[in-house]
């Protein structure tokens, strides 16, 4: 009796994406501004053996199973469930004609600020072969949100995501794309709050962006102006005067931070945060009241040094620094790598 080959077994290829939480330098990316991320080790792992033409993909996070045949042509916004439009838009992004069959499993909470969606393209771009630098897998993975949400973001969440390097924080010129990586400081304590879910579809974001493209008609790029110039434009609207002056104060806060960053001035770096957190408050106009009692409250909190909203707002989470034996509110997080085969 001869003996039937076995099949040899498929391969299962693993590739993981982090989450972010961003110290300072909020809303400041579109209008190519600086900021200064951190990836976490929180994220999205994908588990896959490609598959010719067609992602098939079950999450642990999320309800239901997306199918897709490669390569699409299908609008995001037809994908069900909804998770899968950042799955096709990627898939689309990179003209992808090998799919993967496989389940994603994740510990950042969507609706959270913590750029889970992010991590999920950039996820999906590496399984499903991108073989570019990390900012090629960024630009792709920035084009592929705005095609799923049709929210105007910039490039900070992918950016980050995509070339963070462990014990480093992720400083990024948003107008040439540089990155520095900036060590951890030892004796910091870095935690996230979750306060509340929310959306950035449907949300002022946009109209922030909006606010900010009239600023710069009127003021030039906002990145190279001076406060002394939003003060003196004074035929601009009130509305795009503050979000003006947030985001030339959020720039210059970047900048302080990373230099007491470096210099292990946690003092001076949670100030900032603080005075970061006031102008979003109140220029910028994308905190809740949850957020700032949240805020008050870590504040008050003996060891925490500094306390932020984080991300794109209107809910979401909040970030503090913190001496290390600082009683805990939320996830004590680290800066981890950026995404990567495992
Ligand atoms: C969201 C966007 C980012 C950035 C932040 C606000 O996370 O995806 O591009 O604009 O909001 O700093």
């Amino acid at each position: 009796m001869s003996a039937v080959p076995a099949a040899e077994p498929a391969v299962v290829s693993r590739v993981h994406a982090p989450g972010r939480v961003n110290l300072i330098g909020e809303h400041t990316d579109y209008t190519r501004g600086l900021v200064f991320p951190m990836a976490i080790d929180r994220g999205t792992t994908i588990s896959f053996v490609p598959t010719p033409s067609r992602i098939e993909l079950s999450s642990d996070a999320a309800d239901g199973t997306v199918r897709l045949d490669l390569p699409t042509e299908l609008p995001p916004s037809a994908v069900t469930p909804a998770w899968g439009r950042y799955v096709a838009a990627m898939a689309r992004q990179l003209d992808a004609v090998v799919g993967i069959t496989g389940t994603i499993t994740s510990d950042i909470p969507a609706g959270a600020g913590l750029s889970s969606s992010a991590a999920l393209e950039c996820a999906i771009g590496l399984a499903l072969g991108f073989s570019g630098s990390p900012t090629e897998l960024a630009l792709a993975a920035q084009q592929a949100e705005h095609a799923a949400t049709s929210v105007p973001t910039g490039i900070m969440d992918q950016l980050c995501i995509a070339a963070a390097r462990s014990g480093h924080a992720t400083l990024i010129d948003c107008r040439t794309l540089d990155i520095e990586h900036v060590p951890v400081p030892d004796g910091i304590a870095v935690e996230v709050e979750f306060i509340s879910h929310r959306t950035l579809e449907g949300s002022g974001y946009a109209d922030r962006v909006a606010d900010c493209a009239r600023a710069e008609e009127a003021l030039g790029p906002l990145r190279d102006a001076t406060i002394a110039d939003v003060i003196a434009a004074t035929t601009l609207d009130s509305h795009a005067r503050r979000r003006a002056r947030h985001v030339v104060s959020e720039n210059a806060r970047v900048i302080e931070f990373a230099e007491a960053f470096r210099a292990g001035d946690l003092a001076t770096a949670g100030q900032l945060m603080t005075e970061s957190h006031e102008s979003l408050r109140l220029d910028f106009g994308i905190s809740t009241p949850a957020m700032d009692a949240a805020v008050d409250r870590a504040m008050s909190t003996p060891g925490t040094l500094g306390a932020r909203m984080t991300g794109g707002g209107f809910g979401g989470c909040i970030v503090t620094i913190g001496e290390p034996d600082a009683p805990h509110r939320g996830w004590s997080v680290r800066a981890a790598a950026g995404a990567r085969y495992l």
